[in-house]
């Protein structure tokens, strides 16, 4: 008995030194060496694998327009599969030279394109949507051979000059228009359809009655409806493991957003355009967060990247802007990176400058297209201190990030 004690605090002592004692350890953003340590993918760092790999970023990068008076935020990077060399990004900018604050209802969704790499510049190209269009993220559907664009909005009357007004785009939210979930459906990046308000909120005391901040991934898979399957269970959609079914991760908040905001999953089993179930009634975990960026990765984990609302972090509070939490399996249970920052408010530049932005929110990764999954930048909407512009940056992330970054086409 004596010595099974022993040996179990010798083993506790080993085990206190060791860095993990399984791959939830590295966040699932790695995998946990014999030696007790973890080995991060690529464009993760840390004793924990929860930190991104930021690396210095391209100093005219991005999709800046506050030269020309024009602010954006969200921006999602789309490569252009028949035009390697032209990259897409999908962004929110605010008409009438408005600034952050008039984010609604001034919001328009627009895309603009680079041709110097995936990091940018970007300039206009056209307007997807116009005000009040919100909150845009790009996902391809393989499931409908079509890219689908969540967004929040509703079209609405804007004035000439930047000033607030009070409107509705459906339950949850009389104020600023936010709440409720919209799709557009496109086939070549550039003309979109119209599908509908796919979640909506609802008029209750719910601290979910607002949902905004949609960001969705496919759980399609085609497994099974190989060319073994019989073509007509493969017709009948009856192939075991294939699923159209699509991951929709949205930000909760009560009525008008009078309360905390926090994250759930919500799953439709037809597909994008729902209905959508919620994984469970509460919110996926206590801490305050919004702007979720959700996917799936190449060892079929979850992971999501927020803008954190804690005390240090949040619009404007301190440098702690960006945590990062994962499951095994989007049902839960989700466990929050409350341990590592994944990233801050601090960026650098390749000419040796550093920005230490005011704020830094809304998270969208840009990934290899070589099935690793492997992110390779990260856009963020951003706010200079004393300026009430803001824009859109890309970081690179880890060796591949920096390739992807300078690459020429
Ligand atoms: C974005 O543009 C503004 C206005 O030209 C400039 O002051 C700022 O430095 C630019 N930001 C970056 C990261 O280059
Ligand atoms: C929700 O409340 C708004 C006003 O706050 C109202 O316009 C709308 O009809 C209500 N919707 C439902 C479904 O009750
Ligand atoms: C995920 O959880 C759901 C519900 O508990 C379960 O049906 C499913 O099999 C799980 N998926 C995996 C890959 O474990
Ligand atoms: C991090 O989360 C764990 C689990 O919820 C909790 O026990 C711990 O107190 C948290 N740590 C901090 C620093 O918030």
């Amino acid at each position: 008995m004596v010595r099974l004690q022993l040996l179990l605090s010798a083993l506790s002592v080993a085990l206190s030194h060791q860095a993990c004692v399984s791959d939830d350890d590295c966040s699932l953003n790695g995998v946990c060496s014999r030696t007790g340590a973890c080995k991060c993918d690529p464009a993760w760092t840390g004793d924990d694998c929860g930190a991104l790999d930021v690396r210095p970023a391209k100093r005219n990068g991005g999709y800046n327009m506050t030269a020309e008076g024009t602010s954006s935020w969200c921006s999602k990077i789309v490569q252009d599969p028949w035009d390697r060399g032209l990259h897409h990004l999908f962004a929110s900018e605010f008409t009438h030279g408005c600034g952050l604050d008039y984010w609604a209802p001034y919001s328009r969704i627009i895309r603009a394109e680079s041709r110097t790499g995936p990091a940018g510049p970007y300039r206009f190209a056209a307007e997807v949507m116009g005000a009040f269009a919100h909150n845009p993220t790009v996902v391809y559907s393989p499931a409908d051979k079509e890219w689908l664009l969540y967004y929040i909005g509703c079209p609405t009357q804007v004035s000439d000059t930047c000033q607030s007004q009070s409107f509705t785009c459906g339950p949850g939210n009389d104020l600023n228009g936010e709440s409720g979930v919209s799709v557009l459906s496109s086939r070549d990046l550039r003309h979109w359809d119209f599908k509908g308000q796919v979640m909506q909120g609802d008029n209750s005391t719910d601290w979910d009655a607002d949902v905004t901040n949609p960001t969705a991934f496919p759980l399609y898979t085609s497994s099974s409806c190989g060319r073994e399957a019989s073509a007509a269970a493969a017709e009948h959609g009856h192939c075991p493991g294939h699923t159209d079914a699509m991951l929709l991760v949205y930000r909760g908040c009560p009525f008008n957003c009078g309360g905390s905001e926090l994250i759930n999953v919500a799953v439709s089993e037809t597909g994008y355009k729902g209905p959508y179930t919620k994984i469970e009634p509460d919110p996926i975990f206590s801490d305050p967060n919004e702007d979720p960026f959700v996917w799936r990765d190449k060892r079929g984990n979850f992971h999501m990247l927020l803008h954190s609302l804690e005390p240090d972090g949040g619009f404007g509070w301190g440098p702690q802007v960006g945590r990062h939490a994962w499951a095994r399996n989007y049902t839960g249970p989700w466990t929050f990176g409350n341990k590592t920052l994944a990233f801050g408010t601090e960026v650098q530049y390749d000419d040796g400058t550093t920005i230490d932005f005011f704020r830094r929110e809304r998270p969208e990764l840009f990934f290899s297209e070589d099935g690793e999954m492997t992110p390779l930048l990260l856009t963020t909407g951003v706010q200079e201190r004393n300026s009430p512009m803001s824009y859109s940056i890309a970081v690179p992330l880890g060796d591949a990030g920096v390739r992807a970054q300078n690459q020429q086409y």
